[in-house]
């Protein structure tokens, strides 16, 4: 996992990045995926599912429903590979290659972003008393190529998805990511902040934000300008919909640990745009996963250049997934790419990062150009950094129950909706 220690950076942080482009091998071929020799797969399929399993402590007993049943789903994830005539090849395989769409999109998606006919966003602007800030980035000058990742300001490689529980709440894993970059460059100090608490409290009207059923980062984003965050060490993961354990409002008691200054809009379509921003600190992207979940689910690394997932047009909508942009460059052959964080652990990917083409227009690859935006963090603040007081302070209670029916969340969204295009 890359959690970096604490530093005070700002002043380099301040500093222009300017890197060289990457050089293709050497960027994209660090893993933590399961190495698979076709050929063994092909001569033992079973054998080599049993260790594809014990590599992701899957602990399906050997001639179990449950082995047969995803035994099934992880062939039929690897047939293009095993149809392939790469005799000797060893092919990454991350952990996701026994989860069926359908299943995987349940678990692992969750960004609502809502849009009129035509695709276009209708987010952006006021949520109830909150507004977003206007673009502050339009006369940067981006350099050629920023990279977050080596600066030491972004927290742990999360995932959404733990013990087997179905949570679509990319949207706050996307908001947290965020976040922690937000206050390690203000502060020096990264922290792991908490998804469960977004996930509690960040709910109903005038918000989209609907816990484990979806929600947007935008709203993530002004909830903790206006409520202040804890850690995750305080306030735990449990991936499923529990009770809301902190009161809201700046001055309530609870152990906060962190705080944010607003939500800014980045232009949409418009890549240009996007790299000002990010070449300032990694931002919010949404993008669409769409008819192309299956290739999600499984890459490995390289650059996410999947024949009508990247073109304009090719699927833009819905914006079904949120990650944090922390970066940007060009290949040595001259290919763009965007640098994006994800919440899927660090076996997906490359070690829980992606590679996705940059400049081709239009809503950008994935839509990632569609609606993003960033967090805005003024500083320290006195107030709502670091303000941790273990005495007013009491542990989450993983067995507590919902709040709100399912059903009743939901027909919150949808009224959310409803009203959306008209704010
Ligand atoms: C993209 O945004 C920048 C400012 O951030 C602006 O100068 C430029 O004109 C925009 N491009 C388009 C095509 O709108
Ligand atoms: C997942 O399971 C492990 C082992 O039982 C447990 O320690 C951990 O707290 C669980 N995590 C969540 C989020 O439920
Ligand atoms: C991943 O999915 C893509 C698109 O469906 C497919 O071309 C590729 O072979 C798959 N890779 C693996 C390892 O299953």
């Amino acid at each position: 996992m890359n959690f970096f220690g604490w530093r005070s950076c700002c002043a380099l942080l301040l500093a222009v990045l300017c890197a060289a482009p990457l050089a293709a091998g050497k960027a994209f071929g660090d893993s933590h995926h399961f190495a698979l020799s076709v050929q063994r797969a092909k001569a033992d399929p079973r054998g080599a599912f049993a260790e594809w399993a014990a590599h992701f402590g899957r602990g399906y007993a050997a001639g179990s429903d449950e082995f047969e049943a995803r035994l099934g789903v992880w062939l039929h994830t690897l047939r293009h590979v095993l149809a392939a005539p790469l005799a000797d090849a060893m092919v990454p395989v991350n952990g996701f290659a026994d989860l069926g769409d359908d299943e995987f999109r349940a678990a692992y998606l969750g960004q609502v972003t809502p849009e009129d006919d035509e695709g276009n966003v209708a987010l952006g602007g006021t949520v109830g008393k909150r507004k977003a800030e206007k673009y502050r980035y339009e006369h940067v000058q981006p350099p050629a190529a920023v990279d977050w990742r080596p600066k030491e300001i972004i927290g742990p490689v999360k995932d959404q998805h733990v013990n087997g529980s179905a949570c679509g709440c990319c949207w706050a894993f996307a908001t947290i990511g965020t976040a922690e970059c937000m206050v390690a460059m203000a502060t020096g100090k990264v922290l792991s902040l908490s998804e469960q608490q977004l996930i509690d409290c960040d709910r109903g009207p005038p918000l989209y934000d609907l816990g484990c059923d979806g929600g947007n980062f935008e709203g993530g984003i002004l909830y903790i300008s206006e409520n202040g965050i804890d850690l995750e060490s305080d306030y735990p993961y449990l991936a499923k919909d529990s009770v809301c354990r902190r009161a809201s409002g700046k001055k309530k008691e609870g152990r906060r640990a962190a705080a944010l200054d607003g939500f800014g809009d980045i232009p949409r379509a418009n890549e240009t745009a996007l790299m000002q921003a990010v070449s300032q600190h990694p931002s919010t992207v949404a993008v669409c996963c769409g008819p192309f979940i299956e290739a999600w689910r499984n890459y490995t690394g390289g650059i996410f250049d999947i024949a009508g997932a990247t073109v304009p047009g090719g699927c833009t909508r819905p914006l079904d997934h949120a990650l944090v942009a922390v970066g940007y460059g060009t290949t040595a052959q001259g290919q763009g790419f965007w640098v994006l964080k994800n919440s899927w652990g660090a076996h997906w990917g490359d070690r829980g990062f992606m590679y996705v083409p940059r400049n081709t227009g239009g809503k950008g690859a994935c839509g990632l150009a569609a609606a993003p935006g960033y967090a805005i963090k003024k500083g320290v603040n006195a107030e709502g950094d670091a303000l941790i007081d273990a005495a007013t302070w009491s542990k989450p209670d993983p067995s507590a129950a919902l709040t709100m029916s399912r059903a009743e969340r939901l027909s919150l969204g949808s009224a959310r909706a409803a009203i959306t295009p008209a704010l």
